[in-house]
């Protein structure tokens, strides 16, 4: 099946969390606190999450995309602004820079699949208002260069956290070391409900703003229509209480699921370790979200012949999150200068080109990782094959056992 951790662990308590809701009649996000039948699982979501994070405030939302537009309408970033955000992400990370009317400049990964904090640097001019890094597979980025980069170079940071719920980095959960973070609960995610979002902040007036923008400029945990009380045009980001009561019940999970995530992987990684010559992405905190482990190979040559044998697929074929696989975004077709929002773009953008192999440093380190799932199978990430969540010891050991053996013959 395919999916992240979460869905593979649904059970009883998110039918009792979703039955609370049913039985209620209640489905719509806001209602009356002293209406008893009113479950406001939305708004519990909401508290649970932001103290699991530590973060002061929390917007559910409907997607991880949602939530990321919230973030950038929050930091006011708009037309004329340039985003930098690395060039292996979802296509949201990017698309939602473009849908705020701003130009997304791309930015190169390192070994650890993560933003290359000097190609941050390289890509910083006048117009640059923000930094997007994605905690991608999991993995934290390098948030102490990436935050001192910010610092001197007066730049927001808005985490793109879609890939890591629950991830930590040097003590802090992922989300909460920039201005404000974003996270998916789409079903390829460490938790899910199907889909649904969360932002975080520290911040009360980003938190407000955010909130007014996922909810048509409303001031945050509105009663009714609050007429005279809308200062921010907004749109409908809003979760439901269905989707509520699945999220609350999944967050409750999600301490067990990163232990035994991290358990697993570090059972199959021990057994991948004793073949010479292979390599490890790099991991920036041991307390990553281990929903994947992603092998380098010493070639691209021999990246494809392991792929062929073991029927899966280097990164950079994999489709989905490459630059190079976003044709929406190749030649022109829906970059800055060039798009239909009510703005005069040109008076302010540059036109940006993106074009395929734009990063060779990206292409060449894509071209020899392999993702193996330990939580979340996907083929869009590569990773089809390998183990999940529910994987036994046994299991596990004869996974690694038939890698190692292709691997002994590959390299
Ligand atoms: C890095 C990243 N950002 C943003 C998103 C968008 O999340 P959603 O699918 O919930 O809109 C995803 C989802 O795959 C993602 O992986």
């Amino acid at each position: 099946m395919a999916g992240g951790p979460g869905s593979y662990v649904f059970g009883e308590e998110e039918r009792k969390e979703v039955m609370d809701v049913l039985d209620s009649g209640f489905l719509f996000r806001y209602g009356k606190e002293d209406d008893p039948k009113f479950k406001h699982k939305v708004a519990t979501f909401e508290k649970e999450f932001a103290a699991h994070m530590g973060a002061k405030y929390c917007v559910a939302t409907s997607s991880g995309t949602g939530s990321l537009l919230c973030c950038l309408a929050a930091l006011g970033i708009g037309a004329g602004d340039e985003v930098i955000v690395p060039g292996y992400t979802f296509i949201a990370s990017i698309s939602t820079i473009i849908l705020s009317n701003a130009i997304p400049v791309l930015a190169e990964i390192n070994e650890s699949l993560t933003i290359d904090p000097d190609d941050i640097e390289r890509k910083i001019t006048d117009k640059t208002k923000a930094i997007v890094p994605v905690h991608m597979l999991g993995n934290p980025c390098d948030m102490d260069r990436i935050m001192a980069i910010a610092k001197k170079h007066n730049l927001k940071v808005i985490e793109d956290c879609c890939q890591a719920v629950g991830a930590e980095y040097k003590g802090k959960k992922v989300g909460t070391i920039g201005d404000i973070g974003a996270y998916s609960l789409n079903v390829f995610k460490t938790i899910t409900a199907g889909d649904g979002g969360a932002v975080v902040t520290n911040d009360y007036d980003l938190y407000e703003r955010a909130f007014g923008f996922h909810d048509q400029g409303h001031k945050p945990s509105r009663m009714g229509v609050e007429v005279g009380n809308r200062s921010f045009v907004g749109m409908n980001m809003r979760m439901n209480e269905l989707t509520g009561a699945v999220s609350l019940a999944q967050l409750r999970k999600l301490p067990m699921i990163l232990d035994t995530l991290r358990a697993k992987k570090a059972m199959l990684k021990k057994e991948l370790m004793k073949v010479e010559g292979l390599g490890f992405r790099v991991i920036n905190d041991p307390h990553e979200c281990a929903t994947l482990l992603t092998i380098l190979l010493p070639s691209k040559e021999i990246a494809d012949k392991l792929g062929e044998k073991i029927g899966s697929k280097t990164i950079s074929h994999s489709g989905w999150h490459v630059y190079n696989n976003m044709e929406q975004i190749l030649d022109q077709k829906t970059a800055a200068g060039n798009c239909s929002c009510p703005y005069d773009c040109t008076k302010y953008n540059k036109p940006v080109k993106y074009y395929k192999h734009m990063l060779p440093k990206t292409d060449d380190i894509l071209d020899r990782a392999m993702n193996i799932s330990v939580g979340v199978v996907d083929a869009g990430l590569g990773s089809a094959f390998g183990i999940n969540i529910n994987s036994t010891e046994a299991e596990i050991k004869s996974v690694a056992a038939n890698l190692v053996a292709v691997l002994k013959e590959v390299l």
